[in-house]
């Protein structure tokens, strides 16, 4: 498979950044705090999340005869796995500038070590639903909408990010079509993706807050009146991710349901980038 242009280009454009020794912006995203912290938020609440879907995608995949979703469950912790080792080294580098992420990092997994100890196979299922869920429907903004192009975003980072957006979009029915292959039923995925979801929220509201509290801008009103369209706003990535948050407990819901357009038609997937990515945080 050839690599559209847009990729070579911008691959392109990387390496130079990279040979020239240019860092990384702190607000490497519009030159605004609050969108770039957004997305290092992600970043720092993520991998554990990934390496939990790991243990319990394997776990359920043993279970099911399906050979189809047998080979989805492997690309899916194939994928997750690439996707922590890259996020963990972004998240030493965001502790390199001052921001905390392996605090939060070690908070959510502590918080999913509980979850494994009490739940059972199917509700560790849920949570890696409603993980899925969240992340394919905050990838499908960022795909639909390209906010990560432009001249004003470092393109290291469009990389990483569309890296991940585009695998979470392409695996995002796995873990709910092997919740269903089990025997998972509306009520479980009700109860506990109405908990987990919740209990996630907080976690990454807590991140993002403590982030800009680093950096004393928490009160700082230019960088909310700056940023907060675009994530507050009509097409702002938490109002549609909290839009397709409702349809996640509609009694039909699958994830294939939701369209997504990706509009630049990125591909970055096939080529098992992640090497170069974790490059970018040396
Ligand atoms: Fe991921
Ligand atoms: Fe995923």
């Amino acid at each position: 498979m050839t690599e559209p242009i847009i990729n070579e280009r911008e691959q392109k454009h990387a390496a130079e950044l990279m040979k020239a020794k240019v860092p990384i912006r702190e607000w490497w995203f519009k030159d605004n705090a609050l969108l770039t912290f957004a997305f290092n938020t992600s970043s720092a609440t993520v991998p554990e999340g990934e390496r939990f879907i790991v243990r319990a995608v394997g776990e359920a995949a043993k279970r099911v005869k399906d050979e189809h979703l047998k080979k989805e469950a492997e690309t899916l912790m194939h994928e997750e796995l690439a996707h922590a080792r890259m996020h963990d080294a972004y998240n030493n580098y965001l502790d390199s500038i001052g921001l905390p992420a392996n605090k939060h990092c070690a908070e959510t997994k502590k918080l999913l070590d509980f979850f494994e100890r009490r739940m059972t196979l199917k509700m560790r299922l849920v949570t890696c639903t409603i993980i899925e869920h969240f992340t394919a429907t905050y990838s499908k903004q960022i795909l639909d909408i390209g906010i990560l192009e432009g001249e004003d975003t470092d393109e290291r980072m469009d990389r990483v990010w569309s890296w991940h957006c585009i695998e979470e979009v392409e695996h995002r029915a796995t873990a709910i079509d092997l919740y269903r292959a089990i025997g998972g039923g509306y009520f479980t995925r009700l109860t506990v993706g109405a908990w987990v979801s919740i209990a996630f929220a907080i976690a990454h509201a807590r991140c993002l807050i403590d982030f800009l509290a680093a950096k004393k801008l928490l009160w700082n009103f230019n960088i909310w009146s700056k940023g907060i369209g675009y994530l507050l706003g009509r097409r702002g990535v938490y109002a549609l991710v909290l839009k397709y948050w409702f349809s996640y407990f509609k009694p039909g819901f699958h994830p294939n349901d939701i369209p997504i357009e990706n509009r630049l038609k990125k591909q970055l997937h096939h080529y098992h980038i992640e090497d170069e990515l974790v490059g970018y945080f040396r």
